[in-house]
């Protein structure tokens, strides 16, 4: 938490211009007061009144909260609805010819398609499912590409009552194994493979190659959707393609009425052991969540063109692609390429052509398109932009200024939104018509949700200083459990240092003398690489299973483009490796992990040691590991060091 200095010297202030207040679904900071003032007077009855106002219900709830066995808390549970219905079926009366998504392919090629025809698309599909004896209750795996049917598979889980675990395309097959495994998945939803700026990549051959490596005997169909067209193999009586199992199912369906609490998927994270988790979400609170947030965020409004560039493979993609956008009836671009394919012109140029008015992107592609080609987007008509988004990380000012002056033409309010795999969706981000910005500070917490900053035995700290993030009441959309796992949701979550009080959302944040938080970074061992979580021990654990390695260490770096940055010390079994060598086997461990775990968790850097240093009780000293790999003189004190001189062997770079 050390730069805590240097951002709360950040003092220029943002107010939104007062032609977006006028229109803004939450108008000016009386308007966002009288919301929080709501909830502080009577909490149950604000999100009471929430959920029935935003969510249509087969059965209405009338047991709000029920805390009886914290931190296990349930939402609106009396109540029953179906998540699929609450994003398609609503809008058949009203606006069935309004499209839905615009899909563009990573070649160019536009396919756009209407609320009334995504609805019987999800409806076949979810009979195709319901064909192959999949039932409520069941886990099902999505390993697709950014497509229409990535969305409609994962609404079509939905609407059968089925749990679906997304995973990103850019896992190996040894993490797909892992979560396949993890949540007993019965069927894994896959394509052939998927396009990325220009080149081919294969995911059923990916999902065959994670089935084979055993411990997913749960899985007993493939469902595969013809992306590529390329040539793979199909299992008989496993595997099928999608156009088969869906072209003579009819196209209604009628959905699966599930109780609130009923879990809508799980999505695995990294945390701070090696294991990911798998985070467990419900389907009213969730779902409640994602449609308050498009209102009060993005300021949604029926003329909106929404686009979101996350992956469905991150709970990005699933509150602001799959959820959010559908329930409330907007219009929004989904994207299959990169943002530098052809030309890192790609997303200006898709805001000019479909009109886009609310973009949503992360801090680490702004930072690389600014790199790329600062100018481009005076190329475009960039006009239809009203409002910009950014998640994942924080963003630094200078890219935000860019952003506001070059992207949104100094007119759109930019909302800096906090939030986690956890928390389902925004808790902390300017609201666009009420909140002055602060360039990196993504202001304050949404109605309803009680943050704060604290010390180490749960005490407030005071403005102007640092201290750890915490959420002092539970909130709808919150994470449920860790599936299979309820031991470590407590532990992680809800630690015995708060007294299990308080939600940790493993965040440093400081907050400034107005009451602005400003995140300050992860308090435990993971790291946020281009707005990919990662944990240091699932990349430790990678590279200690080469049998050329003994031992490893891994630490973060700061890196301008991505955030932060993979670096890795780590000793051989034989002798420490130099030159050529050292490249050599660099090269194969980068190579390893990225087969391991995924090419985001490759190491920037490796560096090689007889050793890793130590305290006299075995202890690795990251803090020194850190120092090291930024570079940085050592001034600490190293003398409860077992293996001082261990220090510049590390120094030394491959
Ligand atoms: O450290 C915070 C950072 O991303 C973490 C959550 O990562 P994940 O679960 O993968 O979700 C990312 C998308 C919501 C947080 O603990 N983070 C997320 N948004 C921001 C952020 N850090 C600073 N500012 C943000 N706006």
């Amino acid at each position: 938490m050390s730069n805590i200095e240097s951002v709360l010297h950040e003092n220029r202030v943002f107010e939104p211009s007062a032609e977006f207040v006028k229109q803004a679904n939450i108008s000016g900071m009386s308007a966002y007061k009288a919301l929080c003032e709501e909830a502080d007077q009577d909490y149950e009855a604000f999100w009471a009144r929430l959920a029935r106002d935003n969510l249509l219900w087969h059965k209405p709830f009338d047991k709000t909260l029920d805390e009886s066995n914290p931190p296990f808390f349930k939402w609106f549970h009396d109540g029953e609805l179906n998540a699929s219905y609450n994003c398609l079926d609503r809008h058949l009366n009203t606006q069935p010819n309004k499209v839905a998504i615009i899909f563009e392919a990573d070649d160019g090629t536009v396919t756009r398609i209407t609320y009334k025809q995504l609805y019987h698309r999800v409806c076949q599909f979810a009979n195709g499912l319901k064909s192959l004896g999949i039932k409520p209750g069941d886990r099902v795996v999505i390993y697709m590409p950014m497509s229409i049917e990535a969305v409609a598979a994962m609404q079509a889980c939905a609407r059968i009552g089925a749990t679906h675990s997304v995973v990103f395309g850019g896992f190996s097959a040894k993490s797909l194994q892992d979560r396949i495994g993890d949540a007993g998945a019965v069927a894994v939803l896959t394509a052939d493979g998927q396009m990325r700026g220009g080149k081919e990549i294969p995911l059923k051959p990916v999902v065959d190659e994670a089935i084979a490596m055993g411990g997913c005997d749960s899985v007993k169909h493939m469902v595969v959707y013809k992306r590529t067209g390329s040539n793979i193999k199909m299992q008989d009586e496993r595997d099928v393609w999608l156009s088969d199992l869906v072209q003579n199912q009819l196209d209604v369906c009628e959905p699966v009425w599930v109780n609130a609490e009923h879990p809508l998927f799980i999505l695995y994270t990294s945390g701070s052991t090696g294991k990911p988790k798998g985070v467990q979400h419900s389907t009213a609170g969730y779902l409640l969540h994602a449609i308050l947030t498009m209102k009060w965020t993005f300021d949604f409004k029926g003329s909106d063109v929404f686009w979101c560039t996350a992956d469905v493979g991150w709970v990005t993609g699933h509150t602001y692609i799959a959820y959010g956008p559908l329930a409330v009836g907007a219009t929004q671009v989904v994207f299959e390429g990169v943002p530098t394919y052809p030309k890192p012109d790609r997303f200006w140029k898709l805001i000019n052509e479909f009109g886009v008015t609310v973009f949503y992107t992360a801090p680490t592609a702004i930072r690389s398109l600014i790199k790329l080609g600062a100018d481009l987007p005076k190329n475009y008509d960039l006009s239809s932009l009203r409002l910009l988004g950014t998640v994942g990380e924080p963003i630094n000012p200078e890219a935000w200024i860019w952003y506001y002056e070059t992207v949104g033409g100094k007119r759109c309010p930019i909302v800096d939104t906090w939030w986690q795999t956890e928390t389902g969706g925004h808790l902390i981000t300017p609201l666009p018509g009420a909140i002055p910005m602060k360039p990196g500070s993504c202001t304050m917490p949404l109605p309803g949700i009680m943050c704060d900053v604290v010390d180490e035995t749960g005490e407030s700290v005071e403005k102007g200083s640092g201290g750890i993030l915490v959420i002092k009441k539970p909130w709808p959309a919150m994470i449920r459990t860790i599936w299979g796992d309820p031991e470590r949701f407590k532990k992680t979550y809800y630690p015995e240092d708060f007294q299990g009080k308080y939600y940790l959302a493993g965040d440093g944040a400081s907050r400034d003398l107005d009451g602005y938080f400003w995140i300050m970074g992860r308090i435990d061992d993971v790291l946020n690489v281009s707005g990919h979580r990662l944990g240091t021990m699932e990349i430790e654990s990678a590279l200690v299973a080469h049998d050329l390695v003994a031992e490893a260490a891994v630490v973060g770096r700061p890196h301008d483009v991505k955030g932060e940055a993979v670096i890795a010390f780590v000793v051989l079994k034989g002798d420490r490796p130099t030159g050529e060598e050292s490249k050599e086997i660099a090269k194969t461990l980068r190579d390893w992990v990225g087969k391991d775990i995924g090419a985001i968790a490759k190491p920037e850097e490796i560096r090689f040691g007889d050793n890793l240093p130590k305290t006299r009780s075995g202890k690795i000293m990251r803090r020194l590991l850190r120092a090291i790999a930024k570079g940085e003189e050592i001034t600490q004190d190293v003398s409860t060091l077992e293996n001082p001189q261990i220090l510049d062997q590390l120094k030394e770079t491959v």
